[in-house]
């Protein structure tokens, strides 16, 4: 981790994360994909999430879909996909990643009925006219660039005929400080401590995020230190 206190003025944009590096340890790349689960049951405040925005929206009378993007190892297609079914719903799930490493860890995991991954990125699903009921994203919009960030979403609004959901951290001293109390002793032998503090500094604030989205896109915070940016097909 960096010694000396960061600038949170403005976003991290020059330091990569080391999983985002071609080379990094195989091991150690895929421990973070297995822990992320943890990570994002401390952090990320999916069951929330999913209960607010998404059971509302599911139906019974057919099998709903869901892309997320960015899926990492999967934890979070998996999850979504099991809080469904414990609420008695069919949803299929896609899993992309721009990583193969990513896809290939995911694969490897138990299958399960409705679920799937895919190395692909938001584009190229576009092109090939595919449409899903929910995008989902997780801590993918920091690994993005400022001009990277409207061109996903302008693909989401052509591949959601639903809704879209982007979650991420938001910047903050106080959510660096404490991810890394907490990441410290919980997390060894992976990348989740070191590239979990980056994420950090490398994250927006809201009024920045809301800035580069897209009219129709809006920002909130449902809990501290972290954004939602959502849009919802049909609504301006
Ligand atoms: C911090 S990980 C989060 C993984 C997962 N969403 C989670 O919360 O456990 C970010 C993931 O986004 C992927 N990613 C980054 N930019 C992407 C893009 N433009 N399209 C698809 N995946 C991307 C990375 O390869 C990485 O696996």
């Amino acid at each position: 981790m960096n010694r000396t206190w960061p600038d949170f003025s403005r976003r991290e944009q020059n330091v990569p994360e080391l999983m985002d590096d071609p080379a990094c340890d195989l091991r150690q790349l895929e421990r973070t994909y297995a822990q992320f689960e943890q990570v994002n049951a401390l952090v990320s405040g999916w069951e929330v999430v999913y209960r607010r925005e998404l059971r509302p929206r599911l139906r019974r009378d057919r099998a709903m879909t869901l892309l997320d993007i960015g899926c990492g190892g999967g934890d979070l297609a998996r999850q979504l996909l099991r809080w469904a079914a414990r609420d008695g719903f069919s949803l299929r799930v896609l899993g992309i990643d721009a990583d193969e490493r990513a896809i290939h860890y995911a694969q490897a995991q138990p299958p399960r009925s409705g679920l799937s991954f895919r190395a692909a990125l938001s584009g190229e699903l576009l092109r090939g006219g595919e449409r899903f009921d929910f995008i989902v994203s997780n801590h993918v919009l920091h690994h993005l660039t400022d001009a990277e960030v409207p061109e996903l979403l302008r693909d989401c609004e052509g591949l959601c005929r639903g809704v879209t959901l982007h979650s991420d951290i938001e910047r903050h001293p106080l959510a660096y400080a404490g991810f890394a109390l907490l990441a410290a002793p919980l997390f060894r032998d992976s990348f989740i401590l070191y590239d979990g503090t980056l994420s950090v500094r490398r994250s927006f604030r809201e009024d920045e995020l809301r800035r580069l989205a897209p009219a129709g896109w809006q920002v909130t915070r449902p809990f501290p230190f972290r954004l939602l940016l959502k849009h919802e097909a049909g609504r301006a």
